[in-house]
């Protein structure tokens, strides 16, 4: 089954027929809100949003752990993610939609993995390559069957937040390699990678990043709600191109 977690601007899909919605409890706490399942374009699915229902959870306090824990319950073997992020490189303006093929990791003090029990063996999962290709491959044929331009690559630095950066600190992202930059990639991507899920991220761009574009008065987060909730229907229109696959 493939399961859709929805980001910033992303609380509910409108184009979601809602079946049911089930609390689950995991060996790691609740998840974010009850998993929502449903069907699109005659698909079923399951949609979770990171940041709970009313956007109330904060980066650094989602419980990765137990919303990707949730999904594997339910028998997830896909996670469809949507993140949203700030663009460093000059190509991610507000409005663009760009799917990462690497991952950098800034956060800390996050619950990052399943193989910390004291009973467990230390397992040491593979990760050189973040995001699963075929599941990123379906996302580029998704949007370029509706006509829709993605960007198929990118850095993703996933920073602790919930401040956004300095200019210096995105200066230095840039210097590492970042293209983009969120709060949500990590340890999200990793812990469904520790669990064999198939996982591959797609990210609405709100703002320039601190210190790009020609704002004056910083990012204020607040101004980019209309821009991003026009992306997002673009996002929806993706999503809904993606469940045929
Ligand atoms: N920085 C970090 N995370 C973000 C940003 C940003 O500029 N925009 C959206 N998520």
């Amino acid at each position: 089954m493939l399961a859709i977690i929805g980001g910033t601007g992303l609380t509910q899909l409108d184009n979601l027929e809602i079946t049911r919605r089930l609390i689950v409890r995991t060996p790691y706490g609740e998840p974010s809100q009850p998993l929502i399942f449903g069907k699109i374009e005659g698909r079923e699915v399951v949609f979770l949003a990171r940041h709970g229902n009313g956007h109330t959870i904060p980066p650094h306090e989602v419980n990765y752990r137990a919303n990707i824990s949730a999904l594997h319950l339910q028998g997830v073997t896909e996670i469809a993610a949507v993140a949203t992020v700030g663009g460093i490189h000059k190509d991610l303006a507000p409005g663009v939609i760009a799917m990462p093929h690497q991952i950098l990791d800034y956060t800390h003090g996050r619950k990052n993995t399943y193989f910390d029990g004291i009973d467990l063996p230390v397992k040491h999962i593979d990760f050189t390559e973040p995001y699963c290709p075929n599941l990123r491959a379906k996302w580029e044929q998704a949007a370029k069957e509706i006509g829709e331009t993605l960007i198929t690559t990118g850095i993703y630095a996933t920073t602790q937040g919930p401040r956004l950066e300095t200019a210096a600190e995105i200066n230095r992202l840039e210097r590492d390699g970042a293209t983009m930059v969120g709060m949500t990639g990590m340890p999200e991507a990793a812990l469904a990678r520790e669990l064999g899920i198939s996982y591959a991220a797609i990210c609405p761009v709100a703002n320039h990043a601190a210190g790009r574009g020609d704002s004056l008065h910083g990012i204020q987060y607040e101004e980019l709600v209309d821009n991003l909730n026009q992306t997002m229907v673009r996002v929806r229109n993706i999503i809904a191109q993606l469940v045929k696959q």
